[in-house]
């Protein structure tokens, strides 16, 4: 992408003009969302057969991830935001010459609108997932705080943006941490999109390293990827070091760049634990306890087994880390016996969000408090 600021204003305007939001909500009521997060493919490509045509071709391209023909798109889209979407490098032609974006969608989510990768899970998927959105999203987006006037927050692992955009709105100034190049230059577009690049910026960052060292922050965001599931290719030594890998080490250097009056949430997911607790957030509640901050998590049950982190571990090992099935099965084979030998014994697998604040929390009633809702009872 390309980041041009009067184009993607202009895209703006139109979006708005079209109503996007609103019909998007409408389909919504009419097309299940998929566990990812995003709406199921085949029943939205029939959904959006409905809509008159200038929608239609819009949410063929944009929601649907579909290639149109160069007069459906002609006649759809005024000649200037047309041109605006060729300046931002949002539309390219396909071999057969119509045209398709380079495998990105506009989802309007709490307000904002998001370019983010088209899920691997839809056909219309033509290139990997850089900028990463699901709906671990959505839960992080519920849990930040309505005001941050006046705060400085810090959105680790930023993908589209999301956390940073919506602080924004609501106050803050920001800056966002991502690994992925591709996922930071949708970042910085999604803010001149939403017309909040004067107040959020986007650093290319192995987590922490891009911040300096005298920076602090009011407020912390933290969705982390819940792969690779351990951190390198050696075997990990206990339970809090499966799950959420990228984590690892963040809690001890965060302290160093939080203000007087910080606060803030970190996800974990497909965690290890038992009774709702995880082993990864005991771990993280004792570093941050030890500087004087209070936990409390939100917790769901994951419907991760034992098996199936395993076949992911099995998966990272193999394609990313590129190792021999000797050693992909070795590694595996260690991490099955962690599990198996855990002490308490592992119940599950759970998703986290964990809150802290300085100080104590009222409202949670006690210390490391988990709330959420408990599994449905089995059916009779
Ligand atoms: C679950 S996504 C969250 C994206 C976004 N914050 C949201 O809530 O939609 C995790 C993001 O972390 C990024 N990431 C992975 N490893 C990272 C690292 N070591 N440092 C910074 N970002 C990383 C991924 O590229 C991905 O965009």
């Amino acid at each position: 992408m390309k980041i041009d600021a009067p184009s993607l204003t202009a895209i703006r305007e139109y979006l708005d003009e079209m109503m996007y939001s609103l019909v998007d909500l409408r389909l919504s009521f009419e097309v299940p969302r998929t566990p990812a997060g995003f709406p199921h493919f085949e029943s939205l490509q029939q959904a959006v057969k409905r809509l008159d045509p200038s929608h239609h071709t819009l949410f063929r391209l944009f929601r649907v991830g579909e290639a149109v023909d160069d007069a459906s798109l002609r006649a759809a889209v005024p000649e200037r935001v047309f041109n605006a979407l060729i300046e931002c490098e949002l539309l390219e032609r396909d071999e057969s010459g119509a045209w398709r974006t380079p495998s990105l969608l506009i989802v309007p989510a709490e307000g904002l609108y998001l370019i983010v990768g088209a899920p691997p899970s839809y056909p219309t998927a033509a290139r990997p997932c850089n900028t990463w959105f699901d709906m671990s999203s959505y839960f992080v987006a519920n849990a930040l705080p309505r005001s941050l006037h006046g705060q400085r927050v810090l959105d680790i692992c930023s993908g589209s943006g999301m956390q940073a955009l919506l602080c924004a709105t609501r106050g803050a100034s920001a800056v966002g941490l991502e690994l992925n190049p591709e996922a930071v230059e949708t970042a910085r577009a999604n803010a001149a999109l939403n017309g909040l690049d004067n107040k959020v910026e986007f650093r290319q960052s192995n987590m922490l390293a891009a911040v300096g060292e005298r920076e602090t922050f009011d407020f912390i965001v933290c969705n982390t990827p819940y792969a690779p599931v351990i951190a390198g290719p050696e075997p990990p030594r206990s339970l809090e070091e499966i799950g959420n890998s990228v984590l690892l080490g963040v809690p001890s250097k965060l302290p160093a760049h939080l203000s007087g009056r910080s606060r803030g949430i970190i996800g974990t997911w497909r965690s290890a634990g038992y009774r709702s607790s995880t082993y990864q957030m005991e771990s993280i509640a004792s570093q941050l306890e030890k500087e004087g901050f209070a936990i409390f998590a939100y917790v769901d049950r994951a419907p991760d087994t034992a098996d199936s982190v395993l076949r992911i571990l099995q998966g990272d090992l193999t394609q990313r880390a590129g190792l021999e099935p000797e050693r992909v099965a070795e590694i595996v084979n260690g991490v099955r016996e962690l599990l198996r030998k855990s002490e308490p014994p592992i119940d599950g697998f759970y998703n986290q969000l964990i809150y802290f604040q300085k100080g104590k929390i009222e409202s949670a009633g006690s210390e490391r408090a988990i709330f959420g809702l408990s599994p449905a009872p089995p059916k009779a």
